[in-house]
């Protein structure tokens, strides 16, 4: 297993939001991890990434734990995140943003600057222009692009389609899709459950801090009648 995360605990202050969050990501699978509002998946995430500190559990990433590590030794190990309201710099040209963190000598550097920019041909014209001037879907390319670059063993988006026009939507879906067949391990955080269930290998959902039920897409399908109560469609 690539990430094995079991009985993850997570407080923010006095109120506990996740109660033994356990889940699995192997090596070049897609896994969505679903839930209403509030229920815990960026809660989930950011413990995952040490971006929030969990206070029990294990958090295991190719064999090695790395709960309790701080969120730039996540990162550099191989975990690429791409944030909710995707979390540009806005006084950095898309150019800076791009390359302001990315990583190259380690591994087998399957993401360089040439690729990224072909998978989002609209950053291309973009690219000696401030983040903040850019559109909503055009921010969003930028976040998965930085992301990409990083060369994350496993890249983790969470809400990467959240307000954005149904065209662009399809646009950065088609790009997952895409950036899945290189072989890349995603964890993905969507509201769009169609869309997720296209691109999944497995799902799992989050109700108050706890995974209630895990399976692929076929299995999500004929319980759909049972799970909707989770998933608030
Ligand atoms: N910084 C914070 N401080 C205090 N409580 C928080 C904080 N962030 C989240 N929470 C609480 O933790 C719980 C889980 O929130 P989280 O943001 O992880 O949910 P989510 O599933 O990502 O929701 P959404 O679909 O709205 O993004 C909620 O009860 C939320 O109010
Ligand atoms: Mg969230």
């Amino acid at each position: 297993m690539l990430l094995e995360v079991s009985d993850l605990q997570t407080r923010y202050g006095l109120s506990q939001a996740l109660y033994g969050v356990e889940l699995c990501v192997d090596a070049s699978e897609v896994v969505s991890l679903l839930g209403r509002n509030g229920m815990g998946k960026t809660t989930s995430i950011h413990s995952i990434m040490g971006v929030v500190p969990s206070f029990a559990g294990s958090v295991r990433f190719d064999g090695a734990e790395i709960r309790g590590w701080p969120s730039y030794r996540v990162a550099r190990l191989g975990l690429g995140l791409v944030p909710e309201g995707r979390q540009i710099f806005p006084n950095l040209t898309v150019r800076e943003n791009l390359v302001a963190t990315a990583a190259q000598g380690v591994g087998e550097n399957r993401w360089q600057l040439d690729n990224v920019l072909e998978m989002f041909p609209e950053l291309t014209a973009r690219m000696d222009i401030m983040g903040n001037l850019l559109s909503g879907g055009e921010q969003q390319m930028l976040a998965i692009g930085r992301a990409l670059l990083t060369n994350p063993r496993l890249l983790i988006l969470d809400e990467a389609t959240e307000g954005l026009a149904p065209l662009i939507r399809d646009k950065i879906w088609a790009c997952l899709h895409r950036i899945k067949a290189s072989g890349q391990s995603i964890l993905v955080v969507d509201k769009n459950i169609r869309d997720l269930m296209k691109i999944a290998d497995r799902h799992y959902i989050l109700e108050k801090g706890r995974i209630v039920w895990q399976g692929d897409s076929d299995a999500l399908t004929a319980n759909r009648g049972e799970l909707d109560r989770y998933l608030g469609v």
